[in-house]
């Protein structure tokens, strides 16, 4: 998000065909509550032409990757690492140290898919859960970013949109972005 530093959502384990809709639904949860990127591990193709077309139609900054070198991505990474998982300590307990991490530098927040190695548990700064009680990668991401950044992603400003949203009480009305506005 604008004036912070970068948070990046790297999703591991992605089965093609089987995670299609929930690893496009934790791109799009990334994108709209305040990360600046995803990174898919696997063949996503499908998942990243979506979430790329609802970046190109709502705004952005955001970028979708897909990669066969996570575990360099985990190796190299120069912030500090969260991983969700319901094995983790819980986010009320540890939600101020992910934010006093992310004040110095990047955070890399792991979501899984199916089983994640226990390696990406001895390399994570934090593994964190939401609830102590199996659910779904899409759900934890959400109360992580929104823990992370106080609330504040609600309000975000969305750049080079063609179109936005008018919020109304009954209906759906979406409007097209005047770039001269
Ligand atoms: C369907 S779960 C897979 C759980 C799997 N049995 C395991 O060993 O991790 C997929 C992902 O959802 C996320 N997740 C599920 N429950 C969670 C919880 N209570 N807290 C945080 N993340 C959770 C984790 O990132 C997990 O990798």
């Amino acid at each position: 998000m604008e004036n912070g530093h970068e948070v990046v959502v790297l999703r591991l384990g992605h089965r093609p065909g089987r995670d299609n809709r929930m690893t496009t639904h934790v791109g799009l949860t990334a994108r709209a509550l305040g990360a600046d990127r995803v990174v898919i591990a696997g063949e996503a193709a499908d998942a990243k032409a979506t979430i790329d077309e609802v970046t190109e139609r709502f705004g952005g900054p955001f970028t979708v990757e897909v990669t066969d070198g996570h575990r360099r991505l985990l190796r190299e990474w120069p912030g500090e690492i969260a991983h969700l998982t319901m094995y983790g300590l819980p986010i009320q307990d540890v939600e101020s140290a992910l934010q006093a991490g992310h004040a110095e530098g990047p955070l890399l927040v792991v979501v899984g898919a199916e089983k994640v190695p226990f390696d990406v548990y001895e390399h994570a700064d934090h593994n964190v859960a939401v609830t102590n009680q199996p659910h779904s990668e899409v759900a934890g991401l959400a109360v992580l970013l929104d823990r992370l950044f106080g609330g504040r992603e609600l309000d975000r400003e969305w750049e080079d949109a063609t179109h936005r949203i008018v919020p109304t009480a009954t209906g759906k009305q979406v409007e097209p972005v005047d770039p001269e506005a």
